[in-house]
């Protein structure tokens, strides 16, 4: 019997490779690397250590189809109580890969490293449970903590010491980087720079770059064209060279439970500034108002791994409807950690010079003195209420 294992090398999945012979017989084990845009070192580490394991080890490049994904969350403007959902939006993706791997290598059982506590069990088993394979969680089903981890790794001699989780829990990807616990689990603690590893300190330097899109996808950068995923990488390139995209928060866990998290995301930061900065030239007041509302149910799915869920298509129909007019140029300036728009073009912007200027005369659509009318009537329900209500505090 043959059991896929969702492997990046680290800790957790390091000492599931053991476990799932010793715990749950299965005599075969297969490591599954999927690459979502890790940095070249995980994918060293994880060969190294499969190596090491004498496990067979098999890397899937998802890379093209996470960058696809992550620019739909640019166009919802997605965002969890202030993170761009890198590895929400990753899940999915691997959990579907892992499944094919699986399926192709007769795989009978599907296994992931993840804890009890977190999110990550929830977004995998919710694609995994789809199918009819066994679904093996055995840092949950077994209990196991870092430090029982570490000790049973040191007395099976397990290939451990280089592991990239061997400090913080590290989770990386095209679209953001994350660090949690150790001390980091303090909220008080205030961590150094040696948590970040794609954003420099925000220095006084500024700069600007402009940024393209079509149908509310960003397609190119300065001018120049690039596909998502060089152009994802490219923008955490410039962006965190000015310490754009650090986040600091206390995360609301599906679970319920509150976790501090750091998150470094400067390509996310940069094109969610931009999009949203074209979509307040284009969309009227009601579909921006409406639109808010809608993303942040595209949000809410994305968290929870559920973006295959009915509901985010119809979201993602709406979307589609407004971002037809999402063609146009944004200007980002770099500044003090901060990307901000200071610039916006679309030939399909909802505003007209002529109408709004306070410096010229309308030619013969909007007189000043038309909107007298309309100021006689502003708060005139409120009026008669406020008089109503003077009347019985009076009584
Ligand atoms: N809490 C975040 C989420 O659920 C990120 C967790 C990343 N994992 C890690 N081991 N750092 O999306
Ligand atoms: C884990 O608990 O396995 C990682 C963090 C998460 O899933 O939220």
């Amino acid at each position: 019997t043959r059991v896929a294992l969702a492997f990046s090398g680290g800790l957790d999945t390091t000492v599931c490779v053991p476990l799932l012979a010793e715990e749950y017989g299965y005599d075969e084990v297969l490591g599954v690397t999927v690459d979502v845009g890790q940095p070249e070192s995980e994918f060293e580490e994880a060969a190294a250590t499969a190596d090491a394991l004498d496990l067979e080890h098999v890397v899937v490049d998802a890379k093209s189809a996470f960058a696809d994904l992550c620019l739909e969350g640019v166009r919802a403007n997605a965002t969890y109580q202030g993170y761009p959902l890198g590895t929400a939006l990753a899940r999915p993706v691997i959990a579907e890969a892992i499944l094919e791997v699986a399926e192709d290598h007769g795989c009978t059982g599907l296994a992931h490293g993840c804890t009890g506590k977190g999110n990550d069990q929830l977004r995998f088993e919710a694609i995994w449970r789809d199918s009819d394979m066994e679904v093996i969680a055995p840092v949950r089903e077994l209990g196991l903590t870092r430090e029982w981890e570490q000790a049973y790794a040191a007395e099976k001699d397990l290939p451990v010491e280089g592991g990239n989780e061997g400090d913080w829990s590290i989770d990386t990807n095209l679209w953001s980087r994350s660090v949690e616990g150790k001390e980091l689990e303090d909220p008080s603690y205030v961590p150094g720079e040696e948590i970040y590893e794609w954003t420099d300190a925000p220095s006084g330097e500024t700069a600007e770059l402009e940024i393209e899109f079509e149908d509310g996808y960003p397609v190119a950068v300065d001018g120049e064209a690039m596909e998502p995923v060089a152009l994802i990488e490219h923008l955490n390139e410039v962006a965190g060279a000015y310490g754009v995209g650090r986040t600091d928060t206390m995360e609301d866990r599906m679970l319920g439970l509150k976790v501090r998290e750091n998150y470094e995301h400067p390509a996310a930061t940069t094109l969610l500034a931009a999009h949203e900065a074209l979509e307040a030239l284009v969309l009227t007041q009601e579909e921006r108002q409406f639109k808010d509302t809608i993303d942040a149910k595209w949000a809410e799915k994305a968290y929870e791994g559920l973006i295959d869920a009915p509901l985010v298509g119809a979201l993602d129909a709406f979307v589609a409807e407004t971002q037809q007019r999402v063609t146009g140029t944004v200007t980002i300036r770099f500044e003090g950690g901060q990307a901000r728009a200071v610039g916006r073009d679309s030939a399909y912007a909802a505003y007209s010079a002529d109408h709004a200027s306070f410096d010229t005369e309308a030619v013969g659509k909007i007189e000043q003195a038309d909107a007298t009318g309309v100021a006689k009537y502003h708060g005139f329900q409120r009026r008669l209420a406020n008089e109503s209500i003077a009347a019985i505090d009076g009584a």
